[in-house]
């Protein structure tokens, strides 16, 4: 990787989701520093605002607040097999822990695993952006790699065709099973401002960490602004098909840029 990396390690990682409001990782763009009393500022609460309130009702939203150049685009997305009261704490977090650790930057980023939240003083709507990026991999690896990668690019394609179908709102997901007792769970998820051409590009940018940083790991995420992607040898997406989506203990390494 050739930007300058933040690498963490964060040991035995609680994975008791749906109980903190702590980000996957997020965004401050230090270009676009900008004053706590300015009107630009009072445009983001606005438009923070109405993400809150209007983005669960169908798990998406893009909007504007605002005039000329205190004028700001937002946009706020739940993954799409996540319930609606989910989406809507999930989106509530967001707002309050962007506004805390982003204070005064017009171009901020937030993302976790049920939501991703953004907005900025220039339009980006329908544009592939993987300059900010979040990856978190188990630091245990597969027995069996060889059989592993196959399934897992089998499975893969298999969902990056769904999230282009129009009408699957960028979402695709499956399982595939390894053996008598092991299933592998994979899930891709674009926003919903791209077309499917450019869905396909995000997918394929995320995939293509599978080669280096995710390298055989039980488990992988990376998030994009525009894309999200995921694989685990337990259930974590909607809906479950175990009650045991339990990863406790499992150790987890993160991989933030810029
Ligand atoms: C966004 O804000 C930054 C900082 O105030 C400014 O430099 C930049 O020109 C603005 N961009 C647009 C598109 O208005
Ligand atoms: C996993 O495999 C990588 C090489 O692919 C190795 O560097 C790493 O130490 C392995 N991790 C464990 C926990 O064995």
């Amino acid at each position: 990787m050739e930007l300058t990396c933040k690498v963490l390690l964060l040991l035995a990682l609680c994975i008791c989701h749906a109980e903190s409001a702590d980000p996957l990782g997020e965004f401050c763009n230090t270009n676009t520093n900008i004053g706590k009393g300015s009107q630009i500022s009072a445009n983001i609460d606005r438009l923070l605002a109405e993400l809150v309130s209007k983005t669960p009702s169908n798990g998406f939203l893009a909007t504007s607040f605002g005039k000329g150049r205190d004028q700001v685009f937002g946009l706020a997305q739940c993954r799409g097999d996540v319930s609606s009261s989910d989406c809507s704490s999930c989106i509530q977090d967001a707002a309050n822990v962007i506004r805390r650790r982003c204070p005064n930057q017009a171009d901020s980023r937030i993302g976790y695993d049920y939501c991703f939240l953004r907005y900025s003083n220039k339009s980006f709507a329908g544009e592939v952006d993987t300059s900010f990026g979040i990856l978190l991999g188990n630091v245990a690896n597969v027995t069996d790699p060889e059989k592993f990668k196959k399934e897992l690019g089998a499975l893969v394609d298999e969902i990056r065709a769904q999230a282009v179908e129009p009408r699957n709102g960028g979402l695709g997901k499956g399982e595939t099973k390894l053996s008598e007792l092991v299933t592998l769970y994979a899930l891709v998820q674009c926003t919903r401002d791209l077309s499917p051409i450019n869905c396909a590009q995000c997918l394929a940018i995320a995939v293509g960490n599978f080669e280096n940083f995710c390298d055989n790991r039980k488990g992988c995420r990376v998030l994009y602004s525009s894309c999200y992607v995921r694989y685990e040898l337990y259930p974590f997406f909607f809906p479950l098909d175990s009650k045991n989506t339990m990863a406790a203990g499992d150790t987890l390494m993160a991989i933030v840029y810029p």
